[in-house]
């Protein structure tokens, strides 16, 4: 499986790419808005265009994602074309994010507007990263348009799960990936049990259809349910650095290497020098 960083932060991006194991990046209008925001609060002077280039440059020879803000088909189009044609050059590594559905209270968009958006842009050999997917439907009918990458919110899936039944939570907060049960009845989405659970059964469908889009799990929050999108045969999971660092972490490995250090002869120091 695949990792990408899930951020707009350069210094995060910079960070993560240093270990040497980054296959990417995805960010999306909210990263990059609390990136801007904490470099504008810092009094740091940003040229926008120039902090984009940066991140496509750190994370050079790997795919960043870099999402559109119109929400019609026509404009989603026009705007994908800007930003590939703008930034593309760049590292040559630039997908671009469609929502599978555009349409919100208020917006004069259509249902398919998504799903055309990612033909036309897909058609014209601009890859496409299909976002904010919560349903199996939803990915199959974006893989069908050609969507390179489709993401299922896995986190937002559980958060939304645990609202309806008026649980609190933290959104760390691990969420079992078989579902929680009340009342013995399975909590669930229109039988999606859990974000694990939509990322498996988009899984399981491509494979029955041998669809090569890759199923990109976004929306993790903890290291136990990257595990779990790995087992469920996720290509990719995307992740904020946070969760990055709880994959290579453990108590008893923190408690092994205060011991090791304590126990260190000086002599192995001196001829290993
Ligand atoms: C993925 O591409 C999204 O940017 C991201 O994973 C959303 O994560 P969130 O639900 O934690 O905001």
């Amino acid at each position: 499986m695949k990792i990408f960083i899930d951020s707009a932060k350069v210094s995060e991006i910079e960070e993560a790419f240093s270990s040497g194991f980054l296959d990417g990046v995805t960010t999306n209008p909210s990263l990059l808005k609390g990136a801007v925001d904490e470099l504008k609060e810092r009094g740091e002077k940003l040229d926008l265009a120039q902090y984009i280039e940066r991140i496509l440059t750190v994370a050079e020879g790997t795919p960043v994602s870099l999402e559109v803000t119109e929400y019609t088909y026509q404009n989603m189009v026009e705007q994908a074309k800007r930003i590939y044609e703008r930034f593309n050059p760049i590292a040559n590594n630039v997908y671009i994010k469609i929502p599978i559905n555009p349409v919100f209270e208020g917006a004069e968009a259509g249902e398919f507007d998504g799903l055309k958006a990612i033909k036309e842009l897909s058609g014209e050999g601009i890859p496409v990263n299909c976002t904010l997917v919560f349903t199996p439907e939803q990915a199959l009918l974006a893989a069908k348009a050609g969507a390179a990458f489709v993401s299922p919110f896995a986190g937002r899936v559980d958060d939304y799960i645990r609202s309806q039944n008026g649980m609190r939570f933290n959104k760390s907060d691990y969420f079992p990936a078989q579902g929680m049960w009340r009342e013995e009845q399975v909590l669930e989405d229109n039988g999606i049990v859990s974000g694990i659970d939509l990322v498996e059964q988009i899984v399981e469908i491509f494979l029955n259809y041998e669809v090569t889009a890759e199923v990109l799990a976004a929306s993790l929050r903890n290291a136990r349910q990257v595990r779990e999108a790995a087992l469920a045969g996720a290509d990719i999971a995307t992740l904020p650095l946070y969760v990055i660092k709880d994959l290579v972490s453990h108590h008893k490995t923190r408690e092994g290497m205060e011991k090791f250090i304590a126990d260190v002869l000086p002599e192995y120091v001196e001829i290993t020098r």
